[in-house]
């Protein structure tokens, strides 16, 4: 089948690279064209397991190409994605403005049937401005009679594992109510639909309304096990063995409930503020949202409040070497990271950072070129040296099992503060360390 999308960040990229695997033929379109010329060198702009192998595979078999040329996608694609950039605008509702263009241009150059398929996170509401917009620009052109749909198909993948999270879905939402949409869809989708059902087709709204409230629930589970944690730490107990008595039970289940130093990322924030703005739009007050919002905005302060209370409220002239600045393992990506949380207070008290994460030091380094307070260092055991504390941000496997008698050799102090609980606490007792974590008594 022949395919078109729309933006290559993320989820464009992945989605057309793994279509393109299973035999259709895709073309992706991109305004920047920087990129496209890098793409088409098989030079991936994100590190993400697995995808620079598909997408140079692909490429050289010819059933995947890049472009900047919108008409060449348009006429390609029976299927069109949109899967470009939904930032939040300044109140935090999600801007459409790239949706929208997207939508226009491909109504510019449409000459028969297209399916419009949104696959970027859109609000409830968005296929209807999608049509509309389409509608207006055929209407322009004079062309009223060319038919079209507008699909939403959401994306379910976490960066880190995008590739084998498409290739293996847990379900495929399709929203439409156009039998003939339906079809094509399931036709798109057969090879990633084999062993058991897992396509769930629905209206449009409830298809748009899904990614969000799927979003929501995780980051409600995290803001939770957050929650629980600081209460079990005032309490005198143990949230890692709260965590396993209540993950056994299969109704609430064993993951997304590591406490931590709060989530991060392009997509929990930003959905979860969105649907929040989108409540109230429509004068409906989502308390719940909001209590998810506030903890977590509160969580990715706590690490830094334990430093200072250990220090007795003077970190000036301190220095902290720093583990982990992505804002989770696999991926370089530092969007809304709450090592950047933790680093700009500590800057602010007065302290200097010493940071190493395997994948997020180029990004660290074109973020805060400027900061004289931050090391970038080349190894985990570099970043060590003289410094008055370690703070692990990010639980890279490679931070799992260091060697601790080197750690308390480089620190001027044995103190570890931890925000993803890596370690026991008793077995650092006794190994000399003072160790602080989450939601454990230390
Ligand atoms: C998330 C969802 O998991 C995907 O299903 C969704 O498709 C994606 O957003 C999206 O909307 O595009 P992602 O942002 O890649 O994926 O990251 P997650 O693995 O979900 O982690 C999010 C944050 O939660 C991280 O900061 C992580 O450290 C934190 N987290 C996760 C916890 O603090 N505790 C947990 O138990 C799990």
């Amino acid at each position: 089948m022949n395919v078109t999308v729309f933006g290559t960040g993320y989820v464009g990229l992945v989605q057309g690279a793994i279509l393109a695997n299973v035999g259709h033929h895709v073309v992706c379109v991109d305004v920047d064209a920087e990129k496209v010329d890098k793409l088409t060198q098989g030079i991936i702009p994100i590190y993400e397991p697995g995808l620079e192998a598909l997408v140079k595979e692909n490429s050289a078999a010819g059933r995947l190409r890049f472009t900047t040329d919108a008409a060449a996608g348009v006429a390609h694609g029976a299927v069109q994605f949109i899967a470009v950039g939904t930032p939040p605008d300044e109140d935090g509702s999600a801007d459409l403005q790239y949706v929208l263009k997207v939508a226009e241009t491909i109504a510019e150059h449409m000459q028969a049937h297209r399916i419009i398929v949104d696959k970027s996170t859109v609000p409830v509401g968005t296929a209807d401005k999608v049509r509309a917009r389409v509608a207006q620009v055929l209407e322009q052109r004079g062309e009223t009679a060319l038919s079209f749909d507008v699909v939403s198909n959401p994306e379910f993948l976490k960066e880190g594992s995008a590739v084998a999270d498409c290739q293996k879905p847990d379900r495929i939402i399709i929203g439409t109510e156009d039998d003939h949409s339906v079809e094509v869809m399931r036709e798109l989708y057969a090879p990633f639909n084999r062993n058991h059902e897992k396509i769930i087709v629905m209206d449009v709204k409830s298809a748009e309304l899904t990614k969000y409230a799927a979003n929501c629930m995780l980051a409600t589970k995290i803001s939770f096990m957050n929650e629980m944690a600081n209460l079990a730490e005032r309490l005198g107990a143990d949230i890692e063995a709260v965590r396993q008595g209540i993950g056994s039970d299969p109704r609430i289940g064993y993951q997304f409930i590591y406490p931590g130093v709060g989530y991060g990322g392009s997509c929990f924030p930003k959905d979860v503020q969105a649907l929040i703005r989108a409540a109230d739009a429509i004068d409906f007050d989502a308390k719940v949202l909001k209590a998810v919002e506030k903890r977590n905005y509160q969580q990715k302060t706590t690490l830094f409040e334990k430093i200072l209370a250990h220090f007795d409220g003077d970190l000036s002239g301190r220095t902290f070497a720093l583990w982990g600045l992505a804002f989770k393992p696999n991926t370089d990506d530092m969007r809304e990271a709450p090592s950047r949380v933790l680093m700009e207070a500590l800057w602010a008290a007065g302290a200097q950072v010493q940071a190493y994460d395997p994948e997020a030091m180029e990004e660290t380094q074109r973020l805060y070129a400027d900061r004289d307070v931050l090391s970038l260092c080349g190894t985990k055991e570099a970043a060590l040296k003289n410094a008055d504390a370690l703070v692990i941000v990010t639980d890279w496997q490679s931070f799992k099992a260091p060697d601790f008698d080197l750690i308390k050799q480089k620190l001027s102090q044995p103190t570890i503060f931890d925000g993803r609980n890596m370690y026991d606490p008793k077995r650092m007792a006794r190994k000399g360390f003072t160790y602080y974590s989450v939601g454990r008594q230390a």
